[in-house]
């Protein structure tokens, strides 16, 4: 089969269930993570019936719906996706463990998560013909945008820019690998054995219920908007890796899942195709995100003390192997045509609700807490 073009026609007024149709019923594997939380209200909202599947559904407590199907499981249980692929019209797949402190420190549960754990599930939707939706990563195009010449570029193209990821003793990028792999074998099976499909690469999206704070409600070391939060509300410094100059462009969760419902609605012009979906315009470095972050913390809580920064090397802060993405900036070209779709909000506009959301969650666990995890209030 020949790849599915995006043909340029313009995008038609938006397909929604006529309200006599039997609601879409959609599998959302990773249903209990940061995006899956955002997404499940959003589909039920559309009318969807949803399975929402996750080790840990949490997140989800406080959304009750009758189309909705919880199920606390890992998506290797027996017979769960012969389950839920036998069911759904559609599969969003949105597990993987995607924090980069993980990626040189567990890389083989990394690509289990992100390749082995979902070659099955990819198997499944092209053997039933179900829509297989998969959140890939920004990831897989590696340090820098390069052209198929490995000339620089400004951009991140779907179908042009190249993938620049590091040595294999770099295990930073033992995901990225792994996410790109998965791709391959989802594009091989569009293209060659009739699994409806459609790649999605999120770039650095944030929002409220992002990761976890370090000794509340998990350990390790989260993204770099939780960790910077973290370190605000302990009075800790709010560490910069080999100095905060790497750059990143973010991107509103309720934008990301606004985009994702547009694909549904939008299957001739999506089937067979990549689509980055990120803010060009919200590139910013890494401390220029911390000081955006730290002015949203002191709006919301003017009596605290002044954010500090420290630099740290990448090897003192996440260990050896790994290693970093320079400049991240998506081309959004093709999901702008194909969906009509633009992103707005900036990091002015979206961090006071999202530094309010941590403020409400964890304020009183943080004060509940033993002093190591509170931080010592040093600078
Ligand atoms: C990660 C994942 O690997 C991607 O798959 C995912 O798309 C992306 O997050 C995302 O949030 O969407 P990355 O952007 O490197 O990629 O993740 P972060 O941990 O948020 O780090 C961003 C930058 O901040 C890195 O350069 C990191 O070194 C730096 N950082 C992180 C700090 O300077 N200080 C910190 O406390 C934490």
């Amino acid at each position: 089969m020949k790849p599915i073009p995006s043909d340029g026609a313009p995008v038609p007024a938006v397909l929604v269930m006529p309200r006599t149709a039997p609601a879409p019923r959609i599998a959302v594997l990773g249903a209990g993570g940061f995006i899956g939380s955002h997404l499940v209200p959003a589909l039920l909202g559309r009318g969807a019936a949803v399975d929402a599947v996750d080790v840990n559904l949490q997140r989800l407590a406080d959304v009750s719906h009758e189309r909705l199907r919880r199920i606390e499981a890992r998506i290797d249980a027996p017979g769960l996706l012969d389950e839920l692929t036998a069911r759904a019209d559609v599969v969003f797949s949105l597990t993987a463990l995607c924090n980069p402190a993980l990626y040189n420190t567990r890389p083989l549960e990394v690509i289990d998560a992100s390749y082995t754990d979902l070659v099955p599930l990819v198997k499944l939707c092209a053997a039933r013909g179900r829509w297989l939706v998969h959140l890939s990563t920004c990831e897989v195009y590696g340090k820098v945008a390069l052209d198929s010449g490995g000339r620089p570029t400004e951009h991140m193209h779907e179908d042009e820019t190249a993938m620049f990821l590091g040595p294999v003793h770099k295990e930073r990028w033992s995901y990225a690998a792994a996410k790109q792999l998965l791709e391959r074998v989802i594009w091989a099976h569009g293209h060659h054995a009739g699994l409806p499909f459609t790649l999605v690469r999120p770039f650095n999206v944030i929002g409220p219920r992002m990761d976890f704070l370090p000794g509340v409600d998990g350990e390790g070391i989260p993204r770099v908007l939780a960790s910077f939060i973290h370190a605000l509300m302990t009075g800790e410094d709010l560490a910069l890796v080999d100095g905060g100059g790497q750059r990143r462009s973010f991107l509103a969760v309720a934008e990301l899942v606004e985009a994702l419902c547009l694909v549904l609605d939008r299957p001739q012009h999506c089937r067979g195709e990549i689509l980055n979906l990120g803010n060009p315009r919200n590139d910013v470095t890494i401390r220029a995100l911390g000081e955006a972050i730290a002015a949203a913390y002191r709006a919301a809580r003017p009596a605290a003390p002044p954010a500090h920064f420290r630099e740290v090397t990448a090897a003192a802060f996440y260990g050896d192997g790994y290693d970093d993405s320079v400049v991240r900036v998506p081309s959004i070209e093709k999901a702008e045509r194909l969906l009509g779709w633009r992103p707005v909000e900036t990091l002015p506009e979206m961090l006071p609700a999202i530094v309010a959301d941590y403020v409400a969650r964890y304020e009183p666990l943080l004060a509940a807490a033993p002093r190591a995890v509170r931080g010592s209030g040093g600078a």
